[in-house]
């Protein structure tokens, strides 16, 4: 049997609030009950500059003591406090840690302060969860949390579905799928006939690429996602170094159009699968016949199928990356958050 979400953003609310399953609010009373959280937002670029826009519809229940980016926006919302200190920031005292920077030592260690602060941390960065399994025992040990919706599919409930796959008794077999946007908005550009660098280009301009994007071209990103994705699915950490990648870079010039004249398709493939009994990841560029439930992902969407030993089949598609979707899913964190530790 398969069951299939097509998981598009609309206006009248993100996917993740129809399909996932908040957690059981606290039965006793919270020793730090407040009517409001007090949170830090540390980034204000594509993602958290998306969270700040949405935020304020939930202000009687959560507030913005500090806003950090990079560069000074002294002057630029009176009524903000915005900061480059990210200890400053530490210093008001915050609930909840909203983080959404990138792959960088700084936010490392603003992660792990946070967990050992008991603050409850939102992230959307895979890469630093992927590489920091700790972070969730070291916030709990201290009385916080750690969610990261965002971090694995943007817009796509991915790992609220192998969560509630598993409640409901599932083993999961494998796990299969586009799992990034800005790779496949390239290789949708390239096969209409795009040089790569044009179209990656067009993917920062469109917001799906961050100003790095290495890590999306060379497979690193998605082998991060696999890695949190193994450990929801499976209770198991993988090395994101032990993940073999293709890069796009692989690819040579005219291979894409030729193989759409085959009716075939490149994809960025992320795999996880049994092998001699061990689950091994694999991120691949591979032609796909046209009938691939695969290449119905265009543009930035992300698309898994998630198999289980059952013979239960599940498929999310929908919007991998970029602004709206990949804030909804941080803002669905949040109100579960605000659900956990003040009631709805
Ligand atoms: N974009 C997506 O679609 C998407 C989807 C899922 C997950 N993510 C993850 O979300 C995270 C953020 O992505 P993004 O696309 O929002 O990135 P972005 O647009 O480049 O924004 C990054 C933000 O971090 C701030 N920043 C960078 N270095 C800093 C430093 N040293 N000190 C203080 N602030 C610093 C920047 O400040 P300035 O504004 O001053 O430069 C900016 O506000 C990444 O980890 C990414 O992997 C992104």
């Amino acid at each position: 049997m398969t069951y299939s979400l097509a998981a598009k953003t609309s206006a009248t609310g993100s996917p993740r609030t129809r399909f996932s399953t908040p957690s059981k609010p606290r039965l006793r009373p919270n020793p730090r009950y407040r009517q409001r959280l007090r949170a830090v937002v540390l980034g204000a670029g594509t993602v958290n500059g998306g969270v700040l826009d949405k935020i304020g519809v939930l202000s009687e229940r959560i507030e913005i003591a500090a806003i950090v980016t990079r560069k000074s926006r002294q002057g630029h919302d009176p009524r903000q406090a915005w900061l480059t200190d990210i200890n400053a920031a530490f210093d008001t005292g915050p609930d909840v840690v909203i983080e959404a920077l990138p792959d960088c030592a700084l936010a490392e260690r603003a992660l792990k302060l946070a967990a050992s602060r008991g603050c409850h941390i939102i992230s959307a960065n895979k890469a630093v969860l992927a590489r920091c399994p700790q972070l969730a025992g070291e916030a709990e040990r201290h009385g916080g949390s750690l969610r990261y919706s965002a971090a694995v599919a943007g817009g796509i409930p991915v790992l609220e579905t192998l969560t509630d796959l598993r409640k409901r008794g599932e083993v999961i077999a494998g796990v299969r799928g586009v799992l990034n946007g800005t790779s496949n908005y390239v290789l949708d550009q390239i096969e209409r006939g795009a040089e790569r660098e044009a179209a990656v280009k067009a993917a920062q301009r469109a917001g799906f690429a961050e100003a790095d994007p290495s890590a999306d071209i060379d497979g690193l990103d998605a082998a991060a996602k696999l890695v949190l994705i193994a450990r929801k699915a499976f209770d198991l950490e993988l090395d994101v170094d032990t993940i073999g990648r293709i890069p796009l870079s692989a690819l040579h010039p005219g291979q894409a159009k030729a193989a759409s004249g085959n009716r075939l398709r490149y994809r960025q493939c992320a795999e996880l699968s049994r092998r001699n009994g061990r689950i091994k990841g694999r991120v691949d560029l591979q032609a796909l016949a046209n009938t691939d439930e695969l290449t119905k992902a265009r543009n930035e969407e992300n698309i898994v199928v998630i198999t289980c030993e059952s013979g239960l089949r599940v498929q999310l598609h929908g919007k991998g990356a970029g602004r709206v979707p990949t804030a909804d899913a941080m803002l669905t964190d949040i109100r579960d958050l605000i659900a956990c530790e003040i009631g709805a």
